[in-house]
């Protein structure tokens, strides 16, 4: 496993060979042997305390799958987190719909969209990978599946979110911003006028050497009442393949859907790019396509494969990942960016 120092010099490196277009030096997976460390890593600076509930079940040889639904209850049921579950910020009418994914390493996977009153959307999305022969189940039908099985339906609305969903009335402008992300903790300054969206996608590699990924949000604050971004879209806002590793995003979902992001990006570990030259190439993707649009917006692919080793890249500067494993639990990482 690579040292979070080694992994910026080899970042940097990779990003020099990926821009001249050469194919870069990326792993061998024929020579990708898991060493038996587990590791857990996931989106932005909440992704620490995410990865620490993870920790505690990867540390006693349990399942990646359950560390990371157990890692994401933690943002889910923060009400001072308003991208992720309980406290999200709601759609432009006012309701607050949870977006989740999740995918275990027999390549099996859960999805809800548009979920209302359910805190703990990934643990529906897991209930629809294990109890249905679907994938992906959408607002009301999945509000009642979730009901179902005996999920508690709770309002998700907080005092504060309401506050700055009617300020946002007040000119119901449309105007993502980037990395409005890092001002989520401090509520008291982000204007009503503000929208904001990220996620918390997570990666662990357990014990055993299987991985599963989650990937949860509320989504695009303001967003149309309908409006789906990646997160639960499987190989947009999730993919793992457990021969190869796991890719999970953050940002605009809108152009992580339309380039299939984390599919692509496990892809390219495929074909031997590293974690971080995949994330890299999945950015520059977005912004060959769209370099206009690629210079207003954030997006953030993150990757683990299997060897445990780990990368990121976004279109703009701010974006963070945290890295819990067994030398240090609390490791939260600037990642590289185009700009
Ligand atoms: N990446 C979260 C969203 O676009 O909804």
């Amino acid at each position: 496993m690579i040292s979070r120092r080694k992994f910026l010099a080899v970042g940097s490196l990779a990003g020099a060979s990926v821009l001249s277009g050469n194919k870069p030096l990326g792993m061998n997976v024929d020579d990708s042997v898991f060493t038996g460390s587990p590791i857990v890593i996931s989106t932005w600076d909440f992704g620490i305390a995410a990865n620490a509930a993870a920790w505690q079940i990867l540390k006693n040889k349990g399942r990646a799958l359950d560390a990371v639904e157990t890692g994401v209850h933690v943002p889910e049921a923060d009400p001072n987190n308003q991208s992720v579950g309980y406290g999200g910020l709601p759609d432009r009418d006012g309701r607050v719909s949870l977006d989740a994914c999740i995918m275990d390493e027999f390549g099996n996977c859960g999805s809800v969209a548009g979920l209302e009153h359910i805190i703990h959307p990934i643990s529906v999305a897991r209930k629809v990978m294990e109890k249905t022969p679907h994938v992906m189940l959408v607002g009301a039908g999945a509000l009642q599946f979730a009901l179902e099985q005996g999920f508690k339906k709770e309002n998700l609305l907080t005092p504060a979110s309401e506050k700055a969903w009617k300020e946002w009335l007040k000119t119901a402008k449309y105007n993502p911003e980037i990395n409005v992300e890092n001002r989520l903790f401090s509520p008291a300054k982000l204007p009503g006028n503000q929208y904001n969206h990220d996620t918390i996608g997570m990666l662990a590699l357990d014990a055993a050497g299987n991985m599963s990924g989650a990937c949860t949000t509320s989504g695009m604050a303001y967003k149309m009442h309908g409006r789906v971004g990646d997160s639960p879209i499987i190989g947009a806002g999730l993919y793992v393949d457990n021969e190869i590793g796991g890719a999970t995003s953050t940002g605009v979902g809108e152009e992580v859907i339309r380039n299939v992001g984390s599919f692509l990006v496990v892809e390219l570990m495929r074909q031997g790019y590293s974690p971080d030259e995949a994330c890299k190439e999945a950015v520059m993707r977005i912004i060959r396509k769209k370099p206009e649009t690629a210079k207003k917006i954030q997006v953030g692919f993150l990757a683990l494969n299997k060897k445990g080793q780990f990368g990121g890249y976004a279109i703009q500067k701010g974006f963070s990942f945290a890295v819990c494993d067994q030398n240090d639990q609390k490791q939260l990482i600037k990642s590289p960016s185009y700009y």
